[in-house]
């Protein structure tokens, strides 16, 4: 056997490759983050207090042995600068270094927030000419986790770029490199998040930042007009995705209480066929057994979280009647029945669309039921309430 090629971690010999898993690469996200952020629950009134509750139920409630591990401050924990530039925390946080021990006690890790601006986008003192100072402190606090936030920068996009869209891509790939490189230069491993809201089409360029995840829409809200514009714009995205470079469209609004139980499983299981992160983003000291099945419901996590990195895609589409796929590790595939609409609807879905034959018989098992289904041959039949979805493990 002759060794032909060594690429991207994988090892070509004769006819095979043999692959390290992303893992063993040193990939910061081999799976899409997941976690919890402060920002769609408390916005920038976020106190010490209030993290160390997350981190407590986070533990407390299951999940962090679900899956769920940091622990993000969003915008409104920062002070102002000492007479050195450093960056200090505000009053409602008195003791970063000892809040980021009390969650690594817990076995969670801990993310934080800054702008390459300025201001961040709710007004708070940002990381303009202070990169490397700001990513020493957060490494010096224990932070393992960073949210890169655009906000006020747009005004320096603006001067530096105009009109001009190829020049603002590199500005902008210019100013989250920075950032990645001034967190590598601290020797500690901290995930960069990109967040510029889908500006210059970043899905394409953000890993060559260095960054692990990037948001690919603006902010979502806790309704489900928000939820599914975001989510079922998400079709075609798929091939950027991957273990390590994950499309982002924004945190859950699980629990908060602008959805029914259909649209918010609809909304888990929309993130979980996109492998999108799973930040909660909800008060987790207050989770009713509802939200808790929702946030927790393991197979639809191991979607998620599936070892392969395929991100789904939208197979076919009819009126309301959306049908996502996506391929998982074992060679099953998950696939999501969702009706957009506000009313019940019957449906069936020809197994052809999905893939397999027209007589095939096709294993299934349905993830919100936790059941094994009699096999399916020729259609699958559902029954759709309003804004719900059906979500299904298959395979030969
Ligand atoms: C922007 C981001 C949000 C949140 C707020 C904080 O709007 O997109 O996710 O971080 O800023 O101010």
């Amino acid at each position: 056997m002759k060794l032909t090629s060594l690429l991207a971690g994988c090892v070509v010999l004769g006819l095979q490759a043999f692959c390290m898993g992303a893992q063993a690469q040193g990939v910061l996200a081999p799976t899409p983050p997941m976690g919890w952020n402060s920002w769609n629950h408390f916005a920038e009134k976020v106190t010490d207090k209030d993290v160390r509750a997350a981190a407590d139920a986070m533990v407390a409630s299951g999940m962090r042995d679900a899956g769920y591990v940091y622990v993000n401050i969003d915008d409104g924990w920062q002070g102002k600068r000492d007479a050195a530039g450093n960056i200090q925390a505000n009053e409602r946080f008195p003791d970063m270094k000892a809040l980021a021990d009390y969650v690594h006690g817990k076995g969670l890790k801990l993310g934080i927030y800054t702008s390459p601006g300025a201001h961040t986008c709710a007004g708070f003192e940002g990381s303009l000419g202070h990169e490397k100072q700001d990513a020493a402190m957060y490494a010096k606090w224990g932070v393992d986790y960073l949210k890169y936030d655009l906000c006020s920068y747009t005004e320096n996009l603006k001067q530096r770029a105009g009109n001009d869209h190829a020049k603002s891509q590199a500005v902008m790939e210019e100013v989250y490199r920075t950032m990645h490189d001034a967190l590598a230069s601290t020797g500690r491993p901290i995930v960069l998040s990109l967040c510029q809201y889908g500006w210059e089409a970043v899905w394409r360029w953000g890993a060559e930042t260095g960054g692990s995840l990037w948001r690919t829409t603006g902010d979502i809200e806790d309704n489900y007009a928000s939820m599914e514009r975001i989510g079922f714009s998400q079709a075609g995205l798929a091939k950027f995705a991957g273990p390590g470079r994950w499309n982002d469209p924004d945190m859950l609004e699980v629990g908060n209480g602008g959805m029914n139980s259909e649209e918010y499983r609809s909304h888990m299981t929309l993130w979980a066929m996109l492998a999108a992160p799973l930040l909660a983003g909800n008060d987790l000291s207050k989770m009713t057994d509802d939200t808790k099945s929702i946030l927790m419901n393991r197979e639809v996590i191991a979607v998620d979280q599936d070892a392969a990195g395929h991100q789904g895609d939208r197979v076919y589409t009819e009126g309301p009647l959306e049908v996502w796929s996506k391929p998982l590790a074992d060679g099953s595939v998950a696939v999501a029945i969702f009706s957009r609409w506000r009313m019940p609807l019957d449906f069936d879905v020809p197994m052809t669309k999905l893939g397999f034959g027209e007589n095939e018989a096709v294993k299934a098992r349905d993830l919100w039921a936790h059941q094994d289904l009699p096999e399916i041959r020729g259609a699958f039949h559902t029954k759709l309430k309003p804004h719900s979805v059906v979500l299904l493990r298959l395979s030969r």
